[in-house]
């Protein structure tokens, strides 16, 4: 029993029980070394396909990664991963996850719908419920990295990721160069930040078109930019990533874009994302051991 002592008569408070549930997804979440969120507030801006890409440059560079796809209402990496209808089992130790390209590890409601029919008719609660089972019921087993592709805006499965997850080691944001999209995605910043979530930098996609016949590059979404956002949070830019008809070709085609083009200027800067994400991520436990030492 925690005893405040204040100047009149002590007060009794109950110990802080953390509910069962929590519990467990630490437990789970002891054998990950990092867990990152991929989100922004905007819809279509590439979240998807960042981290599915994003995973797969992690795994390139040696690390043990997991995908989980908490877009439950889109849920689109197995169909971009090229991993749609494998079917999972279920051994003694929890879920199998899906078996990724180079032994990605990914887990997503889109393998459990019937058919591509299917809706998903799911409240908050029910959400909230999945991404904890998402988390307990697989067995993940030791990861470096556990990244989550979220769904777009700051509902109720970014309440639940930014507030009841008890580890999230940072969260990443997407925006593309509009001011529209600045400004949605800046309030998702403010959002995790308030809930006490660390920003890890920001990606911006969609940056610029290279058009083969003009020769000419543009801007097609407008003056807003990643950049921006990184000044005025003062958050890092991880990467500007053009636009690349080939990036929705691969999408479509279940071809992983990173391993289709390695040597593109795309696949490039996901790598060098990769890398900064690790050292922020590394660098800043240094810091809180340091200050717990
Ligand atoms: N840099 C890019 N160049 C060309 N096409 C892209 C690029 N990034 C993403 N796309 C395409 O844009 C579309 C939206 O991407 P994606 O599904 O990853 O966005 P999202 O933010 O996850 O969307 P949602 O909010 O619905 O979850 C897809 O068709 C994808 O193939
Ligand atoms: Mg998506």
């Amino acid at each position: 029993m925690l005893r405040v002592e204040r100047k009149g008569p002590s007060i009794r408070m109950p110990p802080v029980v953390m509910d069962q549930r929590k519990q467990a997804a630490l437990e789970k979440l002891k054998n990950v070394k990092y867990v990152v969120a991929i989100t922004s507030g905007k819809g279509g801006v590439g979240k998807s396909f960042i981290a599915s890409n994003l995973a797969l440059t992690m795994r390139i560079l040696g690390y043990e990664v997991g995908l989980m796809d908490i877009d439950f209402h889109g849920p689109s990496t197995p169909k971009m991963l090229g991993i749609r209808g494998q079917r999972l089992i279920a051994l003694s130790g929890g879920i199998q996850p899906a078996q990724g390209p180079l032994g990605l590890k990914v887990m997503s409601l889109d393998f459990l719908l019937e058919d591509d029919d299917t809706p998903v008719i799911w409240r908050g609660p029910i959400k909230t419920t999945a991404i904890f089972q998402f988390i307990t019921d697989v067995s993940w087993g030791n990861l470096d990295f556990l990244v989550i592709d979220m769904p777009p805006g700051t509902g109720d499965e970014a309440i639940t990721v930014a507030q009841e997850i008890p580890k999230i080691d940072g969260v990443i944001f997407v925006t593309i160069p509009s001011e529209v999209s600045v400004l949605v995605v800046g309030r998702s910043i403010t959002f995790y930040k308030r809930l006490g979530r660390k920003p890890i930098g920001i990606i911006e996609n969609m940056s610029s078109f290279y058009c083969p016949d003009s020769g000419k590059t543009y801007r097609v979404f407008g003056k807003g930019s990643g950049k921006t956002l990184s000044e005025k949070y003062g958050i890092p830019l991880l990467a500007e990533i053009p636009l690349d008809p080939r990036i929705g070709e691969a999408n479509d085609e279940g071809r992983p874009y990173v391993l289709a083009y390695p040597e593109s200027p795309v696949t490039k800067s996901l790598i060098e994302a990769a890398k900064k994400i690790t050292d922020i991520l590394n660098s800043s436990r240094n810091e809180d051991t340091e200050e717990t030492a």
